[in-house]
């Protein structure tokens, strides 16, 4: 019989005693503050709370400023290099509380447990060093491998990838590669350690379309073939539909709504939700309506209002009702655990993706 930890999961196959996967991570009520300046610290993600199944995908949605990375690298334990803090709240992973422990637990855990790759990949590659060495460095630090073992899997990486000519390419310099290929260079990086969440902080807003749809075949190849678990961030709800499983809507450090993709995109619960879903400008994915963006934009912390924090733009405001206490976190469908912040939430018939 297979062994139980103290947290009643399986040591054999990762379910837990009613047979369901354990979450790979969960994050709790997460708070992270930075600081003001006009002193003390501002909180800038308030009260996040989002679960991932090992090899699950989910997409942390919103438009610029709704607290997206600084979410994304909290998870990561990198909230302290960034000059925040996470003030509380609890990030479990793998039935670890993360938050509990270490710098070095998290630090350990960086590479052969969870890895990010970001928007830019230029700039997080070293210019001074061959993508090969960028590579066979991570792998040696991690997996302790020798040089020349380090090196094999440098090259079994980029073929992965799908880079040509891998056994070549991986002596040239970051200099040399598209925008399309360095990320591609990137998600190699992290891969190259056998991560079991990789994270990606809006991978392809840099590229152009056509490499944008290749970098995400290659995102939902590796996921077919390694089992990683996606978290993947995105200001586009377009790009998120093909590739993840859940998604949660972000909105001034938020979550506005919480729900598995079809519910999202074809029965969204949230104004906001819906106003994202109205503004995507791609075909196959648009409305019966003409393509309209939100009028306004996201309140900055320590600005945001009193009620609702979407109130200002929301087309559905309903004063006295709205805009006069902090709407919680409502569950609207338990089957699909299908969660909204709004009070007007079960009277609201909103549009979605028609088809
Ligand atoms: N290092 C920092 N110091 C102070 N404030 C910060 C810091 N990093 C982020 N913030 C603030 O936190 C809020 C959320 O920022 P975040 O970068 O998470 O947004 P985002 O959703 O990732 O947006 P984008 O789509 O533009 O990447 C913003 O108001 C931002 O100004
Ligand atoms: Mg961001």
């Amino acid at each position: 019989m297979a062994r139980e930890t103290a947290a009643g999961v399986s040591a054999r196959t990762g379910n837990d005693a009613t047979g369901a996967a354990a979450d790979l991570l969960r994050v709790e009520n997460l708070n992270v503050e930075f600081p003001s300046p006009s002193g003390g610290w501002q909180t800038t993600v308030q009260d996040v709370s989002f679960s991932l199944k090992p090899g699950g995908s989910m997409a942390l949605v919103g438009e610029s400023g709704s607290g997206k990375t600084v979410t994304s690298v909290a998870v990561m334990g990198l909230t302290g290099a960034t000059g925040g803090r996470i003030a509380s709240g609890r990030i479990v992973f793998d039935g670890k509380d993360l938050t509990a422990g270490t710098q070095k637990q998290w630090r350990d855990l960086r590479g052969p447990g969870m890895g990010m790759i970001f928007q830019q990949p230029i700039r997080s590659l070293n210019p001074a060093f061959t993508v090969g060495d960028q590579i066979a460095e991570s792998v040696r630090k991690h997996l302790g491998m020798n040089r020349k073992q380090a090196r094999a899997r440098a090259v079994e990486m980029l073929e992965m990838v799908q880079i040509p000519r891998a056994a070549q390419r991986v002596d040239e310099y970051p200099h040399a590669f598209s925008g399309g290929m360095c990320q591609r260079v990137m998600i190699a990086m992290v891969m190259a350690c056998n991560p079991r969440l990789l994270i990606a902080d809006e991978p392809t807003t840099a590229l152009d379309v056509t490499v944008q749809e290749r970098i995400l075949e290659l995102l939902r190849d590796l996921q077919e073939q390694t089992g990683v678990a996606l978290l993947f961030v995105s200001h586009d709800l377009a790009v998120v539909a093909e590739l993840c499983q859940q998604v949660v809507v972000m909105y001034a450090g938020e979550v506005a709504e919480n729900a598995p993709s079809e519910k999202i995109f074809f029965n969204p619960r949230h104004p906001y939700t819906s106003g994202l879903i109205g503004s995507i400008p791609k075909p196959g994915l648009n409305t019966d309506r003409r393509l309209r963006a939100i009028p306004g934009g996201i309140p900055a912390p320590g600005t945001w209002p009193h009620g609702c924090r979407f109130s200002s733009r929301c087309e559905f405001v309903e004063p006295g009702r709205c805009d006069v206490a902090h709407p919680g976190l409502i569950r609207i469908d338990g089957a699909a655990e299908h969660d909204v912040r709004c009070v007007r939430a079960a009277e609201l018939s909103l549009d979605g993706v028609t088809v």
